[in-house]
């Protein structure tokens, strides 16, 4: 079961830079997708950069709708993963083709995966263009992670949890282990 966390430690979600899939919804229009280069900002609130290809279909829901998700993907789902972030939401409706569960948002009327083990909603606070993508800074309003996977971050490897990074093409490597450093 999730739980919602405080909003101030939404950015150990994302701090060990692990890939995140993106669900984003504009009228009756939904899509998911994969997203590697993403980057805390700021704890409280809570900021996050995305850079995001402006051609897009997640970029086209989010410019007109203001919002999004993150959701975390285990290596579980790492075909769920390598798929959605291979095709584009202007061709096929990747829920239906992948067979996506997904359940409504709370803040937002955003999808938010049930098989990632956490969700953050997000509003919009601005969107700068660069070359071929944009930075999407998001401000999070909203996080649920699996309650026994979390307490103020991540309890990788006593959970046995195994996040997933990208290193390029076709090649991933994973997180599991969490050293704590002990106070002097
Ligand atoms: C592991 C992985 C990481 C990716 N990271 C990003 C990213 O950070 N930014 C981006 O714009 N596209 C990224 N992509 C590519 C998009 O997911 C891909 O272009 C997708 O098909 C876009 O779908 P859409 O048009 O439905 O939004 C990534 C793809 C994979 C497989």
């Amino acid at each position: 079961m999730k739980k919602e966390i405080e909003i101030s430690l939404t950015n150990r979600i994302f701090n060990l830079g692990n890939v995140q899939l993106l669900t984003t919804q504009y009228g009756d229009k939904k899509n998911v997708s994969t997203v590697a280069w993403i980057t805390p900002l700021e704890k409280d609130p809570p900021l996050v950069v995305i850079s995001l290809d402006k051609n897009s279909f997640s970029f086209e829901l989010i410019d007109k709708s203001g919002e999004f998700a993150l959701n975390t993907p285990t290596a579980e789902i790492i075909n769920i993963v390598k798929k959605v972030g291979s095709v584009s939401g202007k061709e096929i409706d990747k829920f239906q083709e992948f067979n996506i569960p997904y359940s409504q948002g709370k803040f937002s009327k955003v999808p938010l995966l049930d098989n990632c083990i956490a969700n953050v909603e997000f509003i919009v606070k601005s969107i700068v263009p660069l070359q071929t993508h944009a930075m999407v800074m998001g401000e999070a309003r909203r996080a649920i992670v699996e309650e026994d996977l979390f307490s103020d971050h991540w309890l990788l490897e006593e959970k046995d949890i195994i996040l997933i990074h990208h290193a390029g093409s076709n090649y991933f490597c994973t997180t599991k282990f969490l050293v704590e450093i002990k106070k002097l």
